[in-house]
């Protein structure tokens, strides 16, 4: 793994500066986890309740989202250049929050650093596969995530027989920015996306994006309450958990973790939305001048 050793503080550690325990500071080294913007806080919420003593390091490119519909490549330059940002910062883990990036950029982004990384489809795919009962599962997501077709490969993969509906929504990551998570115009919009999946007889949705969790009720209003509502954030935050305890990089505090944030533009938006997001108080945000390249360099 990269990176330069942490300096050990607290009261375990030896003279040297050192924990015997945690030779090279590994577990106490925080989870970096990046995202295109403000959705990632959806999964980094999991995280915390899931993980409450863990350290997180936040990256948001508020600057250049929404990756969801941009091209492969842009994708994969703006998912490397985040992802070098977040492993420059010493982190042990990193988890890919962004469905698109996490459809489109994960090879590349795993050959890019040695951390080890954990991106939101497979964890999502595992969840559905779980959930279905009649093996017809539906897949929404950007429209970069849907067009990439990962969803699809990766259910394909672990069940050929099973049927599979999909369905971009691109209007939803702006409602759900815009904290338009209930009313007339989400349910408007959640039926035209919606009932054509529906009409395919599907038992099981997964939420392929990171800001369709917030709006889950009128989703779960306009599919109905049969309908098993996959979050992928859930089951990324549990395999986080498992490959730390596998790994032995577990932080043995059992909460007390902090989270950082960065963002690529203004952090006001930010601070004002993000709360909603996290599901708790947003500490400080600070931007990182993109102005020169290569700024992830920092
Ligand atoms: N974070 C993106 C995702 O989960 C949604 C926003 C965007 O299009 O960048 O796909």
């Amino acid at each position: 793994m990269r990176g330069r050793p942490l300096t050990m503080t607290d009261k375990s550690s030896s003279k040297t500066g050192t924990d015997l325990n945690d030779p090279g500071g590994l577990r106490a080294r925080p989870i970096g986890v990046f995202d295109s913007g403000i959705g990632g806080l959806t999964v980094v919420r999991e995280l915390r309740r899931c993980l409450p003593g863990e350290d997180i390091l936040y990256f948001g490119d508020t600057a250049r989202v929404p990756y969801g519909t941009k091209s492969p490549e842009t994708v994969i330059r703006f998912s490397r250049e985040s992802l070098i940002f977040l492993s420059r910062r010493d982190v042990k883990l990193v988890v890919v929050a962004c469905n698109t990036a996490s459809a489109i950029a994960l090879p590349v982004l795993q050959e890019t650093v040695s951390v080890p990384m954990i991106g939101v489809i497979l964890p999502g795919v595992a969840a559905a596969l779980k959930a279905s009962r009649s093996r017809r599962v539906g897949v929404v997501g950007t429209e970069a995530t849907i067009g990439s077709g990962a969803y699809e490969r990766a259910l394909r993969k672990a069940d050929g027989e099973l049927f599979i509906a999909q369905q971009s929504c691109p209007l939803f990551v702006p409602l759900a920015e815009e904290g338009w998570v209930d009313g007339d115009v989400p349910h408007l919009v959640a039926h035209h996306y919606l009932d054509p999946v529906m009409r395919d007889g599907i038992d099981t949705l997964i939420l392929g994006c990171t800001h369709y969790p917030m709006l889950r009720n009128v989703i779960s209003q306009v599919v109905g309450a049969s309908i098993r509502l996959v979050d992928s954030a859930e089951e990324t935050a549990r395999e986080t958990a498992a490959l730390l305890r596998r790994t032995g990089a577990e932080n043995p505090r059992a909460h007390g973790g902090i989270c950082r944030v960065f963002v690529s533009d203004t952090a006001q938006r930010f601070e004002s939305i993000g709360s909603a997001f996290l599901g708790e108080q947003l500490e400080s945000v600070t931007v990182v001048d993109q102005s020169d390249l290569p700024w992830y360099e920092r």
